[in-house]
């Protein structure tokens, strides 16, 4: 294992707080709000903003509440109401008989023998950055998040819409962070019953932002219902998808939707489970020792190539253990439709459920060490010996992350790629603090320098 590390837990104060005060920590970190039990404890019941909620730890909860008694939970009013100005109603906020539309239609496309031909896309966006890299002067400062977010969206732009034909990238990035921005308002104004036009700061900027986002796939919907021509892009393959069962497809709304899902679903997550690598490999120079190692032995020196990205096995674990630690969605939300028993506590229909995905990353009865980054946590043998849902970067059951594969290849791509050039180093002393907006962020961002390697 590595050395110990100084990344704790945020701070979490129990939550015995008065309303205005849980409203507020809703609002600037959601994760602040949590009791403290969730990091030691099976479950813990708590009554938050006049609703019953219990944040569930054990994995066989987790099992009964995602997997086995999924179809007894909805996602929960907030985090709909937070997605749905900008996702649309597409696979991630739809429920019941339209979401099993949905999934149905659009899960081949997320088959592997589809997946494996955006390989290359993910490849050749990955070397532009490396060579843009390359002109920068030893020492060069970089925010990595942002560097991650242009490489994971040239990738993803590639990879649903065949490139970004004449998208303004930059306003794309901006109306993402403004609509994320908004969802924190969004949830705890829900929690409270306002009325969906309730005013709040960024309202309109962040309503700009899905509007151009929504404008910019429309045009591309329109243009191949016209020409009828068909690319090797997600797109493409959601205007021909039907429904195995019933033969049914999806109108351009639903595509249009779904395409936005899949773009706000797998950028900003994917960009944030390399940013945290990137950091937790600067501070472990073993562990990246070990990677660079690999790389090599697998492309003999030469650049990463499609076909190898499947082989780089221990580079894979090391983004699954990057992901255990600072999972890029640190919580998934349900609500009760009737009454059960969930570990012998009592829901009634509208009670929350949480599962805390980061807490139960760091619980102490699950993880040795929580804190250590150590990529040996899923060597193959190890994984056969945890219960499986102790580990839920992407979520379990019916609603699991439908881009999962898409998700590991582009991060191994891109890692193995840009680490044989470059090597990142993180400012002295800088200890990011993990600030969740739907997904978790570093709050301050994640500056780092570039070094070539010689
Ligand atoms: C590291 C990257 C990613 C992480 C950590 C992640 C995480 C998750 C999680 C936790 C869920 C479940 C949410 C819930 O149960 O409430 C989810 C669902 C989903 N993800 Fe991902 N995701 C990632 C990448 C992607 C990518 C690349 C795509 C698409 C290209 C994608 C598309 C979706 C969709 C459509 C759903 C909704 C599935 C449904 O409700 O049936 N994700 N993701």
């Amino acid at each position: 294992m590595s050395a110990a590390s100084d990344l704790p837990p945020p701070v979490i104060t129990p939550n015995f707080l008065g309303t205005l005060r849980t409203l507020r920590k809703l609002v600037r970190n959601p994760m602040e709000a949590w009791p403290a039990g969730v990091y030691t404890d099976p479950y813990v019941v708590s009554h938050m903003l006049g609703r019953n909620t219990m944040f569930i730890c054990d994995p066989d909860l987790v099992q009964q509440v995602l997997v086995d008694d999924a179809e007894s939970f909805v996602k929960a009013e907030p985090m709909r109401r937070s997605l749905e100005p900008a996702l649309g109603r597409g696979i991630l906020t739809s429920e019941g008989a339209r979401w099993r539309l949905h999934r149905r239609v659009s899960a081949p496309v997320f088959r592997p023998a589809h997946v494996n031909n955006f390989i290359p896309a993910m490849i050749t966006a990955s070397r532009e950055m490396r060579d843009v890299w390359a002109t920068l002067p030893e020492g060069a400062p970089l925010e990595i998040t942002h560097e991650m977010m242009r490489v994971t969206f040239e990738i993803i732009l590639e990879t649903m819409l065949s490139g970004r034909g004449n998208t303004d990238v930059a306003r794309v990035e901006v109306s993402i962070r403004d609509f994320l921005e908004s969802t924190s308002w969004q949830t705890a104004l829900s929690a409270l019953g306002a009325p969906t036009w309730t005013p709040f700061p960024g309202k309109s900027r962040s309503e700009r932002g899905g509007d151009y986002l929504r404008h910019i796939v429309t045009e591309r919907i329109v243009e191949r219902r016209v020409s009828g021509e068909r690319r090797n892009d997600l797109l493409s393959l959601m205007l021909d998808a039907k429904d195995p069962e019933t033969g049914e497809g999806l109108d351009d709304t639903d595509i249009r939707d779904n395409i936005i899902t899949s773009i706000g679903a797998g950028h900003e997550t994917t960009t944030l489970a390399l940013t945290w690598t990137f950091f937790l490999l600067a501070r472990n120079p073993a562990i990246e020792s070990r990677v660079l190692s690999e790389i090599a032995q697998v492309t003999g020196g030469a650049a990463l190539e499609a076909g190898q990205v499947a082989e780089l096995t221990y580079t894979r674990q090391v983004v699954q253990e990057s992901m255990r630690v600072y999972p890029p969605v640190a919580m998934v939300v349900r609500q009760s439709t009737r009454d059960l028993k969930v570990g012998g506590v009592k829901i009634t229909p509208h009670d929350n459920v949480f599962v805390p995905i980061y807490a139960i990353h760091h619980h102490t009865t699950l993880w040795p060490n929580p804190d250590v980054f150590d990529p040996e946590r899923f060597a193959p043998e190890a994984v056969k010996a945890r219960h499986r849902w102790s580990y839920l970067p992407f979520g379990a059951g019916p609603r699991i992350c439908i881009g999962m594969g898409f998700a590991l290849l582009e991060a191994v791509a891109i890692l193995g790629t840009l680490l044989p050039a470059s090597r990142l180093s993180a400012e002295p002393g800088f200890v990011p603090t993990p600030k969740l907006r739907v997904t978790m962020r570093p709050a301050e961002g994640m500056p780092m320098r570039l070094h070539r390697r010689g």
